[in-house]
């Protein structure tokens, strides 16, 4: 029987640490904002951006949220972007993904300054974090090093597994665990030996958006898994990991829901402060 890694906690220290931050920074005149784009009725980014909202209010954040009806057009979406781009208020823009078919996700992301994007997605941000050198981490990716860090895991050394080579999850993922000093495999769907693969690490992370995807037969005893699938089965919430097997070989492992869900929130929150405290050149 393993540790359940609890999201919900660890979200909450974070979050914690992000109000007490955006308060230094009010009592310095300074307001923290972050503008939410949302194009089209997706109802999955729809809870996302709700969320984010919320957390937004209970930290103290301002936040905008800009919901643009499906057929928005490439012009329209670049326009808002430039708007929030010049304005002062607005310290973090998020365009949530995905975009709708007709518009190039890629040239959005692009047109986001790279100090004001908060989701670490812009080419010069993904350039800084293969350095090294990086002031945003996706959040997903960041809740998850928080995640080990909190747990007193330590990747120094050990081999680590990513399922997954997105570049919001398993690249940046990879990269993270290498700056740690992890020995970093990143697996995905034209992976052979995958089963191998995965039986060989300490720190297994599953990013593939199938549910039940890693099974026990995967997993080597006492490793620590992380499980950052968010898929409906039956209707409920689940991960990538069939985790009541799992749980009987992992010494750790991240329940879904209450995993690193409540992670990428936090980790959103804490860029925003950042870009916040970077823009007025405050340190730290
Ligand atoms: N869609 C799914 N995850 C994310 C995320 O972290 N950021 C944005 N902008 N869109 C997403």
């Amino acid at each position: 029987m393993s540790k359940l890694i609890d999201g919900k906690v660890i979200s909450a220290a974070v979050k914690a640490k992000v109000a007490d931050g955006v308060a230094e920074l009010k009592k310095q005149g300074i307001s923290v904002g972050l503008a939410v784009i949302i194009v089209g009725d997706d109802p999955a980014s729809k809870v996302y951006v709700a969320n984010k909202k919320k957390a937004c209010e209970a930290l103290g954040i301002v936040s905008e949220e800009y919901a643009l009806p499906e057929n928005t057009t490439e012009e329209e979406l670049l326009a808002l972007v430039d708007r929030l781009n010049n304005a002062k208020h607005i310290n973090g823009i998020l365009c949530q993904l995905p975009l709708p078919k007709h518009l190039n996700e890629k040239v959005i992301i692009d047109s986001i300054l790279p100090e004001k994007d908060v989701d670490a997605f812009h080419p010069a941000n993904v350039g800084k974090i293969m350095i090294g050198d990086y002031d945003f981490v996706p959040c997903t990716p960041a809740g998850v090093m928080e995640m080990l860090k909190y747990e007193g895991i330590d990747p120094e050394g050990k081999t680590c597994v990513v399922i997954g080579r997105s570049n919001i999850v398993g690249k940046p993922m990879g990269m993270l665990l290498l700056h740690k000093n992890g020995t970093v495999t990143i697996c995905h769907s034209r992976t052979k030996n995958l089963k191998e693969i995965c039986l060989t690490a300490d720190i297994l992370v599953a990013a593939v958006g199938r549910a039940d995807f890693v099974t026990a037969d995967m997993v080597k005893e006492g490793a620590v898994v992380i499980d950052v699938g968010m898929n409906r089965k039956d209707g409920k919430l689940c991960g990538d990991v069939d985790f009541e097997a799992v749980k009987e070989k992992a010494s750790a492992i991240t329940p879904v829901p209450g995993g690193v869900g409540p992670m990428t929130i936090a980790m959103l929150m804490q860029n925003t402060l950042t870009a916040a405290k970077r823009q007025n050149n405050i340190n730290g």
